[in-house]
């Protein structure tokens, strides 16, 4: 049996202790808004936070992420100002890569409130979009930054919001 803390949430698993964490996530826990891509750590389409750092849940045996704070996009706000800024720019085209895209947003944001485009370009490289929404992103990255500093109180409460896992 693994245990793991996901959003806040503790869940007890019977999987074997090599499973991938994707796969844990998406076919033992439901929560399906994490997506498959490549499974070789190539595409970022996994991404979640373990301790708040941005990973590749593709490649990360489940046992090592026992005794760790996971998140994934369903624990972050929907008042959280990233996903306030993906939707007024309706940065998503197909969407598949999107949820990746939003936990490095929010990981890169929460280590750096004020990026720089090439702070931004260096932070979501490894997120790959088949269809071609970086302009997109960046503006919105932007936009978040921008809301976050004239709101640091909703944006201190998204973050504790993100951190405990409640949507
Ligand atoms: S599915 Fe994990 S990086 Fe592509
Ligand atoms: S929105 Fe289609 S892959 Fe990124």
């Amino acid at each position: 049996m693994i245990s793991l803390v996901v959003n806040g949430t503790k869940h007890t698993v019977d999987v074997d202790p090599e499973t991938p964490l994707l796969w844990v996530l998406r076919e033992h826990l439901g929560l399906t808004g994490t997506k498959y891509g490549c499974g070789i750590a190539r595409c970022g389409a996994c991404t979640v936070h373990i301790d708040g750092k941005p990973e590749r849940s593709c490649r990360i045996p489940v046992k090592e992420a026992t005794g760790k704070k996971i998140t994934t996009i369903e624990g972050i706000s929907e008042s959280h100002p990233v996903v306030r800024a993906w939707i007024n720019d309706d940065v998503p085209q197909c969407g598949y890569c999107q949820s990746g895209q939003v936990m490095a947003a929010v990981a890169l944001l929460e280590a750096n409130p004020r990026p720089t485009n090439s702070d931004i370009d260096t932070a979501m490289s490894g997120i790959l979009c088949r269809c071609g929404t970086y302009q997109r992103i960046r503006r919105a990255i932007h936009q978040a930054a921008k809301a976050s500093k004239g709101a640091p109180k909703a944006m201190a409460r998204a973050r504790a919001e993100a951190k405990r896992g409640k949507r």
